[in-house]
């Protein structure tokens, strides 16, 4: 009798919403195919010494989809992160590939289904080039990886952003304060963009658009100065003045890279130093990324995670799912990472939103009857 066919599975770099959801679609579409599913723990750490996994089934696998989180935990630390830097391709240890691949050759497994951001998606790939048979399926909350319109997980983390902004506008319209609240992101302001257009903030940096503090102060006195008894201003984590640079909370966070945060204490400084109203900092933080998945993020997650099985059944190996125009494909992993996506600053988001006088912080306050003709 021919033994089953085994494939493995791992979440890695930060968790986000909808891991679950794809877990569970891989199990469901692999079981269906008469194959075992390995789930790896703590990301590719699991496939090292000490070798640690669950043997996953359509029963340990029921009422999941749900969950935020990943059931089977994950790293952006740890011995396959080894080069740092935004921008640069992560290298990871050749000698650690190896031994990954002898732990998966002695489980016999036949291949490997990578979920994560476009770091873990490197490794994929090295492993790929090193011999594993992998798939990959997108992560992030960012909305940064290129060759996919969107990942599960995004939609979660702008509905995080617009109920908190939800919340904010109310007691701030109470005190007639200004509310500055600090997103995740990255390098990418599209979690600012979405969250901040969600939940309408008057005031949106992001960090493809850098900006002026003059600008935003004069924004700020504007609207405040005419009646308005709240402003709420939105920044991405990454977003900077245009003559400074990112702000930076720490030497090492995810894969390695510096961890952004603390920009949203700079404008609001900046804002209540030069401005009489009270002026107060939100970090959201991880609140973006945890929590339970949206519908919209459960369907995406389920849908990638039916199609990695689907890329292992042809054989399209060094490939990952994508979602493109409505439709999930495929593209093949090297092609996909490397660069990050990022907001595209004339493009029609960004447009709409300045037509209808949400500001950029970039270019000065248009003050009626001053305006050129
Ligand atoms: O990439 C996801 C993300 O949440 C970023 O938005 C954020 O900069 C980073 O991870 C935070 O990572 P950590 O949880 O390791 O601090």
């Amino acid at each position: 009798m021919t033994p089953r066919k085994r494939i493995g599975i791992l979440t890695s770099g930060g968790d986000c919403p909808g891991l679950n959801a794809v877990i569970r679609a891989v199990v469901r579409s692999a079981s269906e195919l008469g194959w075992d599913v390995y789930g790896f723990h703590d990301g590719y750490e699991g496939t090292l010494e000490p070798v640690s996994f669950t043997i996953l089934d359509r029963r340990r696998t029921s009422g999941i989809m749900q969950l935020g989180g990943t059931i089977l935990g994950t790293t952006n630390r740890g011995r396959f992160v080894a080069k740092s830097g935004h921008g640069d391709k992560s290298l990871v240890d050749p000698e650690i590939i190896r031994q990954a691949k002898e732990n998966l050759e002695q489980l016999r497994i036949s291949a490997l289904v990578c979920i994560g951001g476009d770091g873990s998606l490197s490794t994929a790939q090295q492993m790929f080039e090193a011999g594993i048979p992998t798939v990959g399926v997108p992560k992030t909350i960012d909305n940064d990886i290129s060759a996919t319109a969107t990942s599960f997980g995004f939609d979660s983390a702008c509905a995080c952003v617009a109920d908190a902004l939800d919340r904010l506008h109310t007691t701030a319209r109470s005190h007639r304060r200004v509310m500055v609240v600090e997103t995740m992101g990255r390098y990418a302001g599209w979690i600012a963009l979405h969250g901040g257009i969600s939940g309408g903030a008057d005031i949106i940096l992001v960090p493809e658009i850098p900006f002026n503090y003059e600008y935003v102060i004069q924004a700020v006195n504007k609207r405040m100065s005419s009646g308005y008894r709240s402003t709420m201003v939105v920044v991405a984590e990454g977003a900077r003045a245009q003559d400074g640079e990112f702000v930076i909370k720490g030497e090492h966070g995810a894969g390695g890279e510096k961890r952004l945060g603390g920009i949203a204490n700079q404008v609001a400084d900046a804002i209540g130093s030069k401005l009489p109203w009270e002026t107060r900092t939100v970090v959201l933080a991880h609140l973006q990324r945890g929590g339970n998945p949206t519908s919209q993020d459960r369907i995406l997650g389920t849908r990638f995670g039916a199609a990695a099985v689907d890329l292992i059944k042809q054989g399209k190996f060094g490939h990952m799912v994508s979602y493109q125009g409505y439709q999930v494909g495929s593209v093949s992993i090297e092609e996909a990472v490397g660069q990050i996506k990022r907001v595209p600053p004339d493009g029609q988001i960004i447009t709409a939103a300045k037509n209808m006088g949400i500001y950029f912080g970039d270019a000065p306050v248009k003050v009626p009857g001053q305006e050129s003709a």
